[in-house]
């Protein structure tokens, strides 16, 4: 079974095609990064316009790089084809939601509406699919920070989430301040390894109800205010490629405010195994890219003897094959949206 999957919840525009679920015949990811740096985050309504003018050129490329790599694919080898519903931006989901449908209308195919976060979660499978069951699935990105339990792939339990920020956009949001550049995440990880993540002891939230939670605003708070107190400065843009010219003080800065966002998914996940058989950890979105968290987290529960899985780098920021992946979990079971479903920018896994 070929599915095209469509990705334009927020910056990026992508399509990729997937045979059987696991063999990516081609992704392509066209980033609007560059329209947004001058405004450190992205701007909606820019977003929606990058789409609709990238969103055909994005799905011609995806053919032709499918096609390259061996035998001809063209539009009448698709099976069905699937798009992010929600959650994101209401005008970008608009742009492949309804390409997608009016594509899967015109070729009398099925379509599928899937949920982002679903496609994050279905990352872990298409680089390990025998990861074991049942699994607790950390999602965590620039919009998102959740916990789920996983008994099956396609039908996952919220167990936590963020209160306020998501790890990734703390991350964007220091890095703002520090003018950095956007997205924060990549930049903060290539200067941290030159500082000390122990410097600063920065506090970890504190939950009074039973429910327990993911909270990054405070820290965000506390590191802006240090570096006011403290007066780290932002950096010379062209230092930023030279760390032995920046600052001790804001190296440190940046390693121990990485260092205490780890703390906090590590502690996340670990209040998540209390009283949970889990066979798996796995951990996607564009955060887990970091190789800091892969390092201590692979390194924290292999000690419990519990594997952690990660989608490949390529796979972990925003991209369609991950969407395919978990339309083919429905599409597989003959499941398939009605042509009148609508994008839904909070949907909820
Ligand atoms: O999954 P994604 O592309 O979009 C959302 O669904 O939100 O994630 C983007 C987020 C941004 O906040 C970015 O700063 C963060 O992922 N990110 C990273 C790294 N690469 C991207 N955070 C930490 N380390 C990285 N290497
Ligand atoms: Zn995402």
């Amino acid at each position: 079974m070929l599915i095209l999957g469509i990705e334009s919840s927020c910056d990026e525009t992508a399509a990729a095609l997937l045979e059987d679920g696991h063999t990516i015949l081609s992704s392509v990811v066209a980033s609007q990064i560059a329209v947004h740096i001058p405004y450190g985050g992205v701007v909606p309504e820019l977003a929606s316009r990058e789409h609709v003018d990238n969103i055909c050129m994005v799905v011609d490329a995806c053919f032709q790089e499918a096609s390259a790599k061996g035998r001809p694919v063209s539009w009448q080898n698709v099976d069905a084809i699937a798009a992010t519903r929600g959650p994101g931006l209401i005008g970008a989901l608009m742009v492949g939601l309804t390409y997608a449908k009016s594509a899967a209308f015109a070729l009398r195919i099925p379509f599928l509406a899937v949920n982002h976060l679903q496609g994050h979660i279905a990352s872990v499978f298409l680089e390990h699919p025998n990861a074991p069951l049942p699994a607790l699935s950390l999602v965590v990105s620039g919009g998102h920070t959740s916990l789920y339990s996983l008994l099956e792939p396609s039908h996952p339990q919220e167990l936590a989430r963020t209160t306020d920020d998501a790890a990734g956009e703390a991350l964007d949001k220091l890095a703002k301040f520090l003018r950095l550049g956007y997205p924060g995440g990549p930049v903060i990880e290539r200067l941290a390894r030159h500082g000390d993540p122990k410097a600063i002891r920065f506090p970890l939230p504190k939950f009074t109800d039973q429910g327990f939670h993911f909270s990054f605003s405070g820290i965000k708070s506390s590191a802006v205010r240090h570096a006011q107190t403290h007066t780290v400065l932002p950096p010379d843009p062209g230092d930023l490629e030279q760390p032995e010219r920046l600052s001790a003080e804001l190296l440190n800065l940046l390693a121990s405010y990485q260092s205490r966002i780890i703390d906090q998914l590590l502690n996340g996940i670990e209040r998540g195994l209390s009283g949970r058989e889990v066979a798996s950890i796995h951990v996607s979105g564009g955060v887990s890219c970091n190789n800091e968290l892969r390092r201590r987290a692979a390194e924290h529960f292999s000690s419990m003897g519990i594997p952690v899985y990660f989608p490949r780098p390529g796979l972990t920021t925003d991209n369609a094959a991950m969407i395919a992946a978990a339309a083919y979990l429905r599409a597989k079971a003959g499941e398939s949206d009605p042509w009148d479903i609508s994008a839904d920018p909070n949907l909820r896994p």
